[in-house]
């Protein structure tokens, strides 16, 4: 269900070329067989990226990343996989039927509290749009939004009364379960019936990323209290996850390559009708990690508008530090007092909002100036307490080490003396190892001679026979080698000729594991001079190597069975050792 068929995959995979395609992205160098570059995805000086047109993958020797053409444009383009597909197959040619993405929005209860949310948001624009709807459209229109904003963000007005909503449900038939389910409706007390959430409030409803309503906020039309009330969290909706105007700012951000984040709906609603389109809210709290996670597949630059009264604020401080451990460049950008981005920009237009988040500061002058401005500088051991983990979280070591020179100049101290401090705080390399390039750290657990012999194994049905009748499965330790080779076994006994690397890392899926695996064997390939020794060198190193592990585990039963005085035991542990010592000599 909602899968892409592997043969089409495959179809579109035979008749693409990766580097075709890549180098519609930048610009190849031919060296020998393959193709390099100065790595897309990190920042290089001499050329670490490879692509092979007989492999048709690419891999960074620098930072590890790799993969077949899907994977280049997905990580290319910030894309996922079905929307990399359709890229794809529409460059290829091939006929894509429509099939279901597979985004967790196909379960019966997520469906249908999507179904009601849109239900629910026309009946509020329409409300809008009635006869009752004539003060809250006069509202917003003096907040200056258009109608065509109306539409596009799909604004409306729920209507005073207790009950509005959940009739005009009940006369649909809708199931009164599936109201509260959304948070549309809340269970009455003492046996009364559910009443409406949303009453007598504009309505803006709050968009996933694929732009499907996960939820709705509602303000008040004057100066009652709560300004603002919205849906509770629900099956389909974590407070955390969402950031106002993705949908709408995506694509936007992905093609200026920032994004501009704010705090309020209208914040966005405003400056988006003025044209900064590269725009998110987080709606009022500090940004969470689910947050960034989602802005990173567009971005990892981004400006923070802050009111002037929360600038100064020490928790909007260490919210920051946040985006730097999630290797985002982030950048303040402060408004005069008493303003937020809505009313800055209708008070100012888009060009002095556009000077504005020009004009951010990168985080570290920016929290430097402000504690500065805020204790003197006197209180040179608070400053540098603040200052010193915002640093150690920057992923870069040049970097880190010019903030370091740059603080001890700004406070009139030695360097030194920071950099001892700084081997005080925890070194943090959450961003480098979690996020960027898990394959630098998986790669540590592998067994190396298992990747070379993967490897060797996809060259071709030779050495992959050969390793079949050398080594039995369960002679390999790691769980994604296993899987592969397995899978190589199908497909060559099965009578597959050669292995296309591309298609094979295709059949992976979403096995990150696997494929990275299948890439750290490709890259090992690349540096193998004499294939027929290094298959040699692997079948014996395995073999030794489950040897070693045999006897280690022998000798500790044997212990067993001494200190218990089992003699059968203790006699056949011994017997099977010994062999196994014959072994290593044979
Ligand atoms: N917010 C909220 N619940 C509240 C208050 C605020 O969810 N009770 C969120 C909303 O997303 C709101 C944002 O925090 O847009 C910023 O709040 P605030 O600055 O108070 O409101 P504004 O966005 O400026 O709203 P307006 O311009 O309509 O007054
Ligand atoms: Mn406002």
């Amino acid at each position: 269900m909602g899968r892409i068929p592997q043969e089409v995959i495959d179809r579109i995979l035979d008749r693409l070329d990766i580097v075709e395609v890549v180098s519609g992205y930048i610009q190849l160098k031919k060296t020998g067989r393959n193709f390099k570059a100065n790595c897309p995805f990190h920042n290089e000086k001499t050329p670490s990226f490879v692509v092979s047109p007989d492999k048709q993958i690419y891999h960074c020797f620098g930072c590890g990343a790799g993969g077949n053409v899907i994977n280049f444009v997905m990580k290319y383009e910030s894309m996922d996989f079905p929307e990399a597909v359709e890229v794809l197959a529409a460059r290829s040619g091939v006929d894509l039927p429509k099939y279901k993405k597979n985004t967790g929005e196909g379960s019966s209860l997520s469906a249908g509290l999507y179904e009601i949310n849109k239900i629910a948001a026309l009946f509020y624009q329409n409300s809008l749009r009635g006869e009752k709807g004539k003060k809250p459209f006069e509202y917003l229109k003096k907040r200056g939004i258009d109608t065509g904003t109306l539409d596009e963000f799909r604004i409306g007005y729920a209507p005073a009364g207790w009950e509005t909503f959940r009739k005009y449900c009940e006369a649909k038939n809708i199931p009164a379960d599936v109201l509260r389910k959304a948070g549309l409706t809340v269970p009455g007390e003492k046996g009364r019936g559910d009443y409406d959430r949303f009453r007598n409030r504009i309505t803006f409803p709050i968009f996933n990323e694929r732009g499907h309503i996960v939820a709705f906020g509602g303000r008040v039309m004057d100066d009652s209290l709560p300004k603002y009330i919205n849906s509770p969290e629900t099956a389909i909706y974590t407070k955390g996850n969402v950031l106002y105007g993705l949908n709408f700012s995506r694509k936007s951000i992905r093609e200026t390559g920032s994004a501009v984040i704010v705090e309020g709906y209208m914040d966005v609603i405003i400056p988006f009708q003025r044209g900064i389109t590269n725009i998110v809210a987080a709606s009022g709290t500090a940004l969470t990690q689910g947050q960034i996670s989602m802005l990173r597949k567009y971005t990892n630059t981004a400006v923070m508008v802050f009111d002037a009264d929360k600038a100064g604020e020490s928790a909007s401080l260490r919210g920051l530090d946040i985006l730097v451990e999630n290797g985002m460049d982030i950048r303040i950008a402060t408004l005069p007092e008493g303003e937020d981005p809505d009313s800055f920009v209708r008070k100012n237009g888009k060009e002095s909002f556009e000077n504005i988040v020009n004009a951010a500061k990168g985080l570290f002058d920016y929290k430097l100036d402000i504690l500065i401005e805020r204790s003197g500088i006197r209180d040179i051991g608070g400053i540098v307490d603040e200052m010193l983990p915002t640093i150690s979280k920057v992923g870069s070591a040049v970097i880190q080490s010019d903030y370091l020179k740059r603080l001890a100049e700004r406070l009139g101290i030695h360097e030194a003396s920071l950099r001892y401090e700084m081997g005080k705080v925890r070194p943090d390399y959450s961003y480098r190892y979690a996020s960027e390039s898990n394959v630098d750290r998986k790669s540590r657990n592998y067994r190396s001679s298992e990747i070379h012999l993967l490897g060797l194994a996809i060259l071709g049905r030779d050495k992959f026979f050969r390793i079949q009748d050398e080594l039995r499965l369960d002679m390999f330790r790691d769980r994604s080698v296993r899987k592969i080779i397995r899978l190589l076994g199908d497909l060559f006994n099965g009578g597959e000729k050669d292995i296309n690397p591309g298609k094979l890392l295709s059949r992976l899926e979403k096995d990150e594991d696997a494929k990275t695996a299948v890439v750290q064997a490709l890259a090992k390939m690349e540096i193998t001079q004499d294939v027929d020794k290094a298959l040699d060198d692997c079948i014996f190193c395995i073999r030794r190597e489950n040897r070693e592990d045999e006897l280690k585990e022998l000798t500790s039963r044997l212990k067993e069975a001494q200190q218990s005085n089992n003699n059968t035991e203790m006699r056949e542990l011994l017997t099977r050792i010994n062999m196994i010592h014959k072994e290593k000599v044979a």
